[in-house]
């Protein structure tokens, strides 16, 4: 087949990235297979179902499934038969008591698909992985498929956000190409034709610098984060107010405003996992004192947490027996992912602690009941705040900073609100008579 030719797509791993992947190259105008081992997420997704919340997939979900280029399947030989370009978009989570990335799934697609690759194609990583695995998983793929070297392998990070996932899957700021060979760069190009026609920059490199490339970003977030989130712990120390100081290093253009939030700190399926492996892996390759200050990044967010629960026991001279009101369970708006989520986490040491916590979230509230039965949900932010003592905000969605001081007022037994997550009016919530904490705000 001619390099430039448009490429049959395979997505191995239809979890948060690869369905977004398959969803979104279908809109585009291309063939794609969506594989994956679970028979349960594949049928949900064949039957037009997108299994998270995702605003703006399911509609194109359905129009992908209609034009008919979109299918899924768990056959990985049809897989091998199907595709040109096949994209590896499996998870690479924690490894349980470690900080090391956890590549058994990454290693079992690459051997499911391998022995089915008979003639030349491309593989693509967009996988999280640590720096190294992509030439260590060339030699599986040569050694296990048919066409050997024939088959070539390529990294190209995906830097999707969870609530933005079509937006920076359709349109992204950048394209990264890790590629060992112009043949593999021209299948790459073809594979990405029409985002390239919009003008999207692409930075070509090496494999190992391709997978260097996603977790030095996600470092570098992290590290914006904590850092202002020190600086908070610093203006606590001296009755200093966090949200002006960072307001004023925002408009300094070096600086830039973005994921410079103080608040409550990061959480998900990425930035912390990814600074931990992103730490393990550096001591593994002996340059761990170059990252060290991740170890810092992630003790900085840790705090964040206590110091929120702190925030409430003072305000409420104790949490044992208190009604308090957690407002948020996702790690962020928009999302109803709850993994490490700083929400969470709080309003179960809350519990854990004698508080009697009830939470809403508008979209994870199914996650975390599953996840942690042991605490009390309600059906809306004004439902939880019914009798509180305190409201606590812990994720900054919409419907939480709409709501009125006073309309709050008639529900709640005490006029207490802590922001953890610097989203409210201080102002406007003080003046109607509300007690108002934030955290790095005297
Ligand atoms: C992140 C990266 O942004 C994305 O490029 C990568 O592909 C996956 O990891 P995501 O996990 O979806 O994306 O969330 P993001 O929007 O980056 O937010 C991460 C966390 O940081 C959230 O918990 C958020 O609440 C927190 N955050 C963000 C802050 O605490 N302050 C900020 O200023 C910004």
């Amino acid at each position: 087949m001619n390099p430039t030719e448009s490429p049959r797509l395979t997505v191995i791993g239809t979890g948060y990235l690869g369905a977004t992947h398959a969803i979104c190259m279908a809109v585009l105008g291309f063939e794609v297979l969506g594989v994956d081992v679970d028979q349960r997420k594949v049928d949900r997704l064949a039957s037009g179902e997108v299994p998270f919340f995702e605003p703006g997939l399911p509609e194109l979900l359905t129009k992908a499934l209609e034009s008919g280029r979109l299918r899924f399947t768990t056959s990985f030989e049809e897989a091998g038969e199907f595709g040109d370009v096949h994209f590896l978009c499996v998870g690479t989570p924690q490894q349980p008591g470690s900080d090391a990335a956890d590549l058994t799934y990454v290693e079992a697609a690459v051997r499911a698909l391998a022995p089915n690759l008979t003639r030349r194609a491309l593989v693509v990583g967009k996988s999280t992985v640590p720096v190294g695995t992509a030439k260590r998983i060339t030699g599986v793929i040569h050694d296990l498929a048919p066409a050997g070297e024939e088959v070539e392998l390529a990294w190209n990070p995906e830097f999707l956000r969870e609530g933005f996932a079509v937006d920076d899957t359709m349109r992204p700021d950048r394209l990264v190409f890790g590629v060992a060979s112009d043949w593999a760069l021209e299948r790459l190009e073809a594979a990405f034709k029409p985002i390239l026609d919009l003008g999207t920059p692409v930075v070509r490199t090496d494999l190992a610098t391709a997978e260097l490339v996603k977790v030095a970003a996600n470092s570098f977030l992290a590290t914006k984060i904590s850092y202002i989130n020190a600086m908070a712990e610093v203006c606590e120390a001296v009755g200093a107010d966090i949200k002006h100081l960072a307001d004023s290093l925002a408009l300094d253009d070096r600086i830039g405003g973005k994921f410079l939030k103080p608040g409550l700190g990061f959480g998900g399926g990425c930035l912390p996992k990814d600074i931990r492996a992103f730490a393990h892996r550096a001591e593994e390759l002996g340059v761990g004192q170059a990252v060290s200050f991740l170890r810092e990044v992630d003790d900085i967010n840790r705090r964040r947490r206590a110091r929120t629960v702190d925030l409430v026991r003072e305000m409420l001279g104790g949490i044992s027996g208190k009604r308090i009101a957690a407002w948020g369970a996702a790690f962020k708006p928009n999302s109803d992912d709850i993994r490490d989520a700083p929400a969470l986490d709080v309003a179960r040491t809350m519990h854990g602690l004698g508080g009697h916590v009830r939470v809403f979230d508008p979209a994870a509230l199914d996650n975390a009941r599953r996840a942690f039965p042991e605490l009390r949900y309600g059906d809306s932010a004004l439902d939880v705040a019914q009798d509180a003592d305190v409201v606590v905000l812990l994720t900054e969605w919409s419907d939480f900073k709409e709501i009125e001081p006073d309309a709050l007022a008639q529900v709640v037994r005490h006029k207490r609100i802590v922001d953890g997550r610097h989203a409210l009016d201080a102002a406007k919530w003080r003046s109607a008579g509300w007690e108002y904490r934030a955290l790095g705000r005297s």
